[in-house]
């Protein structure tokens, strides 16, 4: 079904301006594709990591899950029309379409009744989701601001929502606030702000 993912594309100017800009466009929609893929099935995995926040810790990050739910599925929806307008393609098969995701499954965990648990997936997925969009923001600074727009768009976000998360395993304010300073800090080296 791999053949339906690269569409026979006309020669469109604007694919030609980024070509000429430096972009790999083909490298760049194999990287949305699997950053919307990561997004997708993330929101499908989050909506059964929210349905097992339970209990007094449990409801305390509840919404914080829930916000990130509908977040990632938000991030599935304002890249994937970039994705055609590139040239690309979703995958017909939504197996396959799993299956070349950019991060890793965020699964329940065995031991789902200790918060933390579920707040170290919560952390991996985010993490992962920074570091895929970062890749796509590297590539396409200064070359392609619609496509960089976006993706810059979406990282902050994944961003703010790492920082909610870590504000429930860091009691210490000034903890957390470091891992802000660090992770802002990480972005402008990476020329991504
Ligand atoms: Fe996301």
């Amino acid at each position: 079904m791999s053949n339906d993912q690269d569409r026979s594309v006309p020669k469109i100017v604007a694919l030609e301006v980024l070509e000429k800009n430096g972009v790999n466009v083909q490298r760049l929609i194999e990287l949305i594709r699997k950053g919307v893929g990561a997004e997708f099935t993330t929101y499908y995995y989050y909506t059964i990591l929210r349905m097992h926040c339970t209990g007094l810790e449990g409801e305390g990050i509840k919404e914080i899950v829930e916000d990130a739910r509908i977040e990632d599925r938000n991030h599935f929806e304002a890249m994937t029309p970039r994705l055609y307008e590139l040239g690309g393609s979703l995958p017909r098969d939504i197996r396959e379409f799993a299956d070349q995701a950019g991060c890793p499954d965020a699964y329940l965990p065995d031991n789902w009744q200790d918060i933390n648990s579920i707040l170290k997936v919560l952390l991996e997925a985010e993490q992962c989701a920074i570091r895929s969009w970062g890749e796509v923001c590297d590539m396409t600074a200064g070359k392609d601001p619609r496509t960089y727009d976006i993706a810059q768009k979406i990282m902050q976000e994944e961003v703010d929502t790492r920082h909610g998360l870590l504000s429930f395993c860091q009691k210490d304010p000034l903890v957390t606030l470091e891992e802000s300073l660090l992770d802002n800090l990480h972005m402008l080296v990476n020329k991504v702000v």
